[in-house]
């Protein structure tokens, strides 16, 4: 089921994120209509709160098939990259953010298996990008914009 994607400046999207206990069909249903609602809007990943769930869960796909993140955690991080970042709840703003080049991820599957992600360019962008939405953290907090308005 498609969702609605709520926008910035909604108070939804600076609250912390509650860990996910439950890996239940409550969850599937979540991070599958995730994946539909990020896919629709031509996204390249979606974090729970930008659709009003206050749990740690991630989609992601840069292109490679589809990453499911349930309480992701950055475990390690080297390297920097400075680029172009764009966000589904920020429509029409593109700033420049500087990320690292190359994340670890350690966090669990839909049926609660722990699992490790290492990503580097754009899926460890999208991986930082994404998890801060968890802690309320939005790109245009750490952004520097061209044409400032
Ligand atoms: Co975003």
């Amino acid at each position: 089921m498609i969702r609605e994607i709520i926008k910035e400046g909604d108070e939804v999207l600076r609250k912390v994120c509650h860990k996910v206990e439950r890996f239940d069909f409550r969850l599937h249903s979540l991070l599958d209509d995730m994946y539909e609602t990020m896919k629709e809007s031509d996204g390249v990943g979606l974090a729970a709160p930008q659709i009003g769930i206050l749990r740690r869960v991630v989609v992601i796909d840069i292109g490679d098939g589809k990453i499911e993140l349930v309480n992701p955690e950055i475990v390690k991080v080297s390297g920097e990259q400075t680029g172009q970042e764009g966000c589904l709840s920020c429509p029409g703003k593109w700033g420049i953010v500087t990320r690292p080049m190359k994340v670890t991820v350690k966090a669990q599957d839909r049926y609660g298996k722990e699992i490790k992600i290492k990503g580097t360019e754009l899926l460890a962008r999208a991986l930082c990008h994404e998890i801060d939405h968890l802690d309320g953290v939005l790109f245009l907090d750490k952004a520097t914009f061209e044409d400032k308005e």
